[in-house]
């Protein structure tokens, strides 16, 4: 019997349309397993942020399905899919997306509580995290004070610190100069690996896609 490498996140056949004469991609097949690092890589407007959406269900597609453990994600509740996100996801978007009212030590702090830990345990998680990517001295600073770069980390620790079966994360070094994208990636790697996440990260560095387990290509 052939034994199959266990997988966490399946796309299966997956089709997605932006206009009625436009298809993105057709019949796409694509799967991480637990605790693999897989780097996404294509051409600006490729649709690999689209791809990222549809793996974590915050879009549909027009044809096929993504499976996280055998379980269609269309398939399920909303109030399934949301609890899902919250405990199964971690997200690092393209545009951050960071709450503009809660400062960077509350935002990370945000899916530890949604997740039900105790205020306190939250706090303490976050500003690990913050310590980590070296982001001490902005804890109590609102993102509209934040420089990219800084925005940058501060979603990359929010997507980290609720310990996330799998983190998706949409060039997560793209704002940062390349000694501080080193380091971040150099984290990010490794908190998933000490976690025993899935990290399916896009990115146009060939050098930080060497990093990761394997690379998957998106043409158009
Ligand atoms: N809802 C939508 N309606 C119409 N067009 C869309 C929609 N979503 C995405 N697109 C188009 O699909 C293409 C792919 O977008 P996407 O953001 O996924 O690209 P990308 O590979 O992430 O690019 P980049 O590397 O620049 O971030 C773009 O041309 C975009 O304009
Ligand atoms: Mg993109």
């Amino acid at each position: 019997m052939p034994s199959h490498p266990p997988v966490l996140l399946k796309a299966e056949g997956l089709s997605k349309r932006v206009s009625p004469e436009r298809w993105l991609f057709r019949d796409l097949n694509v799967s991480i397993g637990p605790g693999e690092q897989l780097a996404l890589r294509g051409a600006s407007g490729v649709g690999k942020s689209t791809l990222l959406n549809l793996m974590a269900g915050l879009d549909l597609p027009e044809e096929g399905r993504v499976l996280l453990k055998g379980k269609d994600l269309a398939a399920m509740t909303k109030d399934g899919q949301l609890s899902l996100r919250r405990s199964t996801f971690g997200f690092v978007f393209q545009a951050f997306h960071l709450m503009p009212h809660l400062n960077a030590l509350q935002n990370v702090m945000v899916p530890c509580l949604l997740a039900g830990l105790a205020f306190s345990q939250a706090q303490e998680r976050a500003e690990r995290l913050l310590e980590a990517l070296e982001l001490t001295t902005v804890t109590r600073s609102f993102p509209s004070v934040l420089s990219g770069g800084e925005q940058q980390r501060v979603a990359l620790a929010r997507a980290l610190v609720h310990q996330p079966e799998i983190v998706l994360a949409d060039e997560p070094t793209g704002n940062l100069d390349p000694e501080t994208a080193h380091k971040a990636l150099t984290l990010l790697c490794r908190t998933c690996r000490e976690q025993g996440a899935a990290l399916l990260m896009v990115t146009h560095s060939a050098e930080s896609a060497a990093r990761l387990d394997r690379t998957f290509v998106l043409t158009g």
